[in-house]
């Protein structure tokens, strides 16, 4: 089973280090699982522009693939302006409707004010579910305070919440894979 990690943040890191963070997790809870990060920040994505996917660059066709090709994923997008960054819209905007047909997508989100902590439910999990994603029930907000100077995280609720997330995306992928 390969596990997808996306991260949708040009800007900083910690975006990643928290899809990171639970991709370690998954293989923690189920040693077989293949995962890889998907950092756009390490991408060149085409904006869309409506043709082909053949059409645009080597990065876009890349990434689109790597998305298609995962059996579960795992979403993480830094708040921006009350909503998901506009680089993690325009790769999902790249997909087929059916993209995530019979795939768990977990959903992580960062922000610096909690007051944002529903973007996840109400702006992103609707995008995922359009594409047919199998979305958890539970998702993980982190804010920014819960990072020290040097990026990293010790509150060990963060510990506990990210692998609640984790345990819920394999036991769905399993019980979807195995019916
Ligand atoms: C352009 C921009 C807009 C932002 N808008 C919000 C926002 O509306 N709500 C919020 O809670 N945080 C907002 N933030 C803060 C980021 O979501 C937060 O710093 C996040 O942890 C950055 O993640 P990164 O280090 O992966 O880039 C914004 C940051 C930027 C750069």
């Amino acid at each position: 089973m390969k596990l997808v990690g996306l991260s949708g943040a040009l800007a900083g890191s910690k975006t990643a280090k928290v899809v990171h963070d639970i991709l370690i997790c998954a293989k923690d809870i189920q040693p077989d699982i293949q995962t890889e990060l998907v950092d756009l920040k390490d991408y060149d994505i085409d904006f869309v522009r409506g043709t082909p996917l053949q059409y645009y660059n080597k990065d876009t066709i890349e990434v689109v693939n790597k998305l298609l090709f995962a059996d579960l994923l795992v979403i993480g997008t830094p708040i921006y302006q009350a909503s998901i960054t506009g680089a993690l819209k325009n790769v999902l905007d790249h997909l087929p409707m059916n993209a995530f047909k019979e795939k768990v997508a977990g959903i992580v989100t960062l922000g610096g004010s909690d007051k944002h902590f529903l973007v996840a439910e109400h702006q992103l999990k609707p995008i995922l579910t359009f594409l047919k994603a199998t979305v958890p029930v539970g998702n993980v907000f982190v804010h920014n305070d819960l990072f020290d100077e040097n990026k990293e995280i010790s509150n060990p609720d963060y510990y506990r919440r990210i692998k609640k997330l984790a345990e819920e995306m394999v036991f769905l992928q399993n019980s979807l894979t195995n019916r």
